[in-house]
């Protein structure tokens, strides 16, 4: 029997290549979308906006009555919220929080009382590389990130009793709709200008020639086969080797980081 895989945020990006890969490998799929309806997609879409746990209660009900056993969860969905840390208000920090880190703990919890009667599952969650390092211009979303890093570290040990593997994955920049759908800090405060105007051409120059997201789809498929995949799983050109500089040589990443920041004037 095919498995039956849940893709959260299967509209755009990451998720919708997975899903489209996996839909033409024959897996079951289903992915989501807070606007199915806009969507023309060969797998099923069905509503869903993590940010709203109504939304995720109709989801769930929904779910199960196309399918009767849940293989593999892949929370996916989520936005980038750039801005320097001061300039982001504290209500558009919430926000990201519900979504990126609340909205995947919301549906992931909404879902394990299903995983356990199983006595199996997999949950892969897309956290990403900003949630083991960080760069300026992402506190919040990076801190959402790690937040989320905390949390299923914690959960894998929970889990394993039940035959219920969980595992991250940590893109670096890749293509996506990311920077379209992102929301950027809604503050100004002068005494950053010529530092908003470096970190952003920084930040402009660095996701205008990220790769292809390519390897994110067969890191995610290699995790759905794999009986026991690794907690973390990083991905991009030289992620290995920035994670362990910054580990084991924190002020020789700083300084690389900085040296490439000033790079723009
Ligand atoms: N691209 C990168 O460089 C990169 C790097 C590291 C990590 N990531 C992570 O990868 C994941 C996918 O992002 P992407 O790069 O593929 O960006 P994307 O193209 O903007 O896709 C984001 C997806 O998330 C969904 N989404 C957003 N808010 C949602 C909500 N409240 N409820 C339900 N779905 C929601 C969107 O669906 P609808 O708008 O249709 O609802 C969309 O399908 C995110 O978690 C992101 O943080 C991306």
């Amino acid at each position: 029997m095919s498995k039956n895989i849940l893709i959260t945020g299967a509209s755009s990006g990451f998720g919708l290549l997975i899903a489209n890969e996996l839909h033409r490998n024959g897996y079951n799929v289903i992915g989501t979308s807070r606007n199915p309806s806009k969507i023309n997609v060969p797998f099923k879409m069905l509503a869903l906006d993590i940010a709203d746990e109504n939304s995720i209660k109709a989801f769930t009900s929904e779910l199960f009555k196309h399918i009767s056993k849940l293989d593999v969860l892949i929370n996916n969905a989520g936005y980038y919220l750039s801005g320097l840390a001061e300039e982001t208000t504290i209500e558009q920090g919430k926000q990201q929080f519900e979504t990126n880190f609340w909205g995947t703990i919301h549906l992931t919890n909404a879902l394990l009382p299903h995983f356990r009667k199983q006595r199996s599952g997999k949950i892969i969650t897309v956290g990403s590389i900003t949630g083991l390092l960080n760069f300026p211009n992402a506190a919040y979303y990076g801190a959402s990130k790690h937040a989320l890093e905390g949390y299923f570290k914690s959960l894998r040990f929970e889990l394993n009793e039940f035959n219920i593997k969980v595992a991250m994955v940590e893109p670096m920049g890749f293509k996506t709709g990311i920077i379209t759908n992102s929301f950027v800090a809604e503050g100004k405060i002068n005494d950053y200008d010529t530092y908003r105007n470096k970190i952003e051409r920084f930040a402009k120059d660095l996701f205008d020639n990220s790769p292809e997201p390519t390897p994110v789809i067969n890191m995610l498929l290699k995790l759905i086969e794999d009986r026991n995949p690794t907690f973390s799983n990083p991905v991009g050109k030289g992620a290995s080797v920035i994670l362990s500089i910054q580990h084991f040589a924190y002020k020789t990443f700083e300084n690389t980081l900085l040296r490439n920041i000033n790079k723009f004037k």
